[in-house]
């Protein structure tokens, strides 16, 4: 059995994401191990996630920092203490600055929910239904420093139906999330999946599409 790869997770609120990947750890699914959990909102639900489950917490408020580069600097020295592997943002709602994300290029990843690159940013739900889309989707990519703009490596779709509402699709979304977010981590641990400076490979082949996450 290979060493397990270090993952760091940063959060900002409920943290169904991290439980879904603790899951997955904890049933043998995925190789990995979660140094610390990070957050920048000090009641986030998913810290007392952790802490049920014996993860190191850790809160990096931006509400203590002068500016954004402060608080960039210090959530980087926090996540230097666990030498990750991957750096994986589950509903962490603050923009990285580049100092972070030039230190892990490459290494972090973000779920967001939508199917990138349409409906970057905020609220997507309700903009899907305004727009009265017949699909909505999640997305996991690379950060990069324009916003949700790096490469797409997952990508998963749902239907909107008529009377949808925007916790609907929240809900459906969330269902879809779970299983990606595991999905995914699962394929960087065992390398089937390979992340690097020059090309990205999904099982030995060039990764010219996101791949296509089909459910079961
Ligand atoms: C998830 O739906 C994720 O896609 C979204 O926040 C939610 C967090 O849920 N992320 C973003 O909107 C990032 N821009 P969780 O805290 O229950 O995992």
């Amino acid at each position: 059995m290979t060493e397990p790869v270090k993952l760091v997770v940063i959060i900002s609120g409920n943290g169904s994401n991290l439980q879904s990947i603790i899951n997955a750890i904890e049933s043998g699914q995925v190789n990995a191990k979660i140094g610390a959990v990070i957050s920048n909102n000090p009641n986030a639900f998913g810290l007392s996630r952790a802490k049920k489950h014996s993860i190191k917490q850790q809160i990096v408020d931006h509400r203590s920092f002068n500016d954004r580069g402060a608080f960039d600097q210090s959530l980087l020295e926090t996540v230097n203490r666990y030498s990750p592997d991957f750096i994986v943002l589950a509903g962490f709602m603050r923009i990285l600055g580049s100092a972070f994300i030039q230190a892990y290029e490459g290494k972090i990843l973000n779920i967001h929910p939508s199917i990138l690159p349409d409906y970057k940013g905020l609220n997507t739900h309700q903009r899907a239904i305004d727009n009265q889309e017949t699909e909505h989707g999640v997305s996991i990519h690379l950060v990069t420093e324009s916003l949700d703009d790096g490469q797409v490596l997952l990508r998963g779709r749902y239907p909107i139906e008529a009377r949808d509402t925007v916790e609907d699709l929240q809900r459906k979304g969330h269902a879809l999330e779970h299983q990606m977010y595991p999905r995914l981590i699962q394929w960087l641990c065992d390398q089937e999946l390979e992340v690097s400076p020059n090309e990205i490979t999904f099982r030995k082949q060039l990764l010219s599409h996101p791949i296509e996450f089909n459910h079961g």
